[in-house]
């Protein structure tokens, strides 16, 4: 059966994509195999965007903590990263997504910071989808930065008012809505360090689905559940 798109979408939808390992395993499989195909889950996802007119699209794809992996895992997932850069400029292009990164983009080689920024200036015209990548990304870390930016700033005189408006300037992306849904892949009920500041009031989906299976079908239910949700922000009735 066809499945419809609900009439109330989210504007901005944020996904933690987990589970590469374990679907790796299920198939007995090396864990880069859960990853590469990950990859095909993330074009079918953005693409999915573009066809429901969702404009921003966040995916948690490096945390600042999966540094901590073994050598040869990190070195895959830094090797797929490349990959992914070099071949979705194309796809980017056609569907009109712009592209953006999150985190703490020196920590990744000269490299592959030079493809980010290929990749940022070439879709940097393009206007259906947002899709912003985590990379190394921490909330903790974001937000610590954000105050260090704000105190040496005050300190020189260029700011004097801190409030939440101000705050958010100093995040990594500012101009960009806070998220209306968040999804987790692969059951885990924690946020693992994601957007901390930004999720103050997003709803949170989670499904037992693994990422590399996660793909347009699984969305439309995630984004239909999303459609029946009362949301508050603290008032008494729907906002
Ligand atoms: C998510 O899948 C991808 C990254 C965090 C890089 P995992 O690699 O965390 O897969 P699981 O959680 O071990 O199944
Ligand atoms: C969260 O997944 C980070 C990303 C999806 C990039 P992890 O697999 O690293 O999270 P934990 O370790 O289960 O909390
Ligand atoms: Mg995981």
């Amino acid at each position: 059966m066809k499945k419809t798109l609900p009439d109330r979408l989210p504007t901005h939808v944020a996904i933690i994509m987990d589970g590469n390992g374990r679907w790796a395993k299920q198939q007995k499989l090396k864990r880069v195999e859960g990853h590469r195909v990950g990859i095909d889950s993330v074009r079918n996802i953005t693409e999915a965007c573009c066809d429901f007119g969702i404009p921003y699209l966040t995916l948690y794809a490096f945390s600042k903590e999966n540094w901590s992996r073994p050598k040869e895992e990190v070195r895959t997932l830094m090797f797929l990263l490349g990959l992914y850069l070099e071949n979705e400029l194309p796809f980017m292009m056609k569907n009109g997504i712009r592209f953006n990164i999150v985190g703490e983009r020196k920590d990744f080689s000269k490299a592959l910071q030079a493809q980010f920024d290929h990749v940022i200036n070439e879709t940097a015209g393009n206007k259906n989808v947002l899709l912003t990548i985590g990379l190394s990304y921490s909330g903790r870390k974001e937000i610590v930065r954000a105050a260090r930016l704000i105190a040496e700033d005050v300190k020189s005189g260029r700011i004097k008012r801190i409030d939440e408006r101000t705050f958010k300037k100093y995040l990594y992306a500012p101009d960009i809505p806070d998220p209306d849904l968040l999804i987790r892949t692969s059951g885990e009920m924690r946020v693992s360090n994601f957007l901390l500041w930004q999720i103050a009031y997003t709803e949170i989906y989670v499904t037992d689905i693994l990422w590399p299976d996660f793909r347009r079908e699984a969305f439309l239910d995630a984004l239909k559940d999303f459609a029946k949700r009362e949301r508050r922000f603290g008032n008494i009735k729907e906002f």
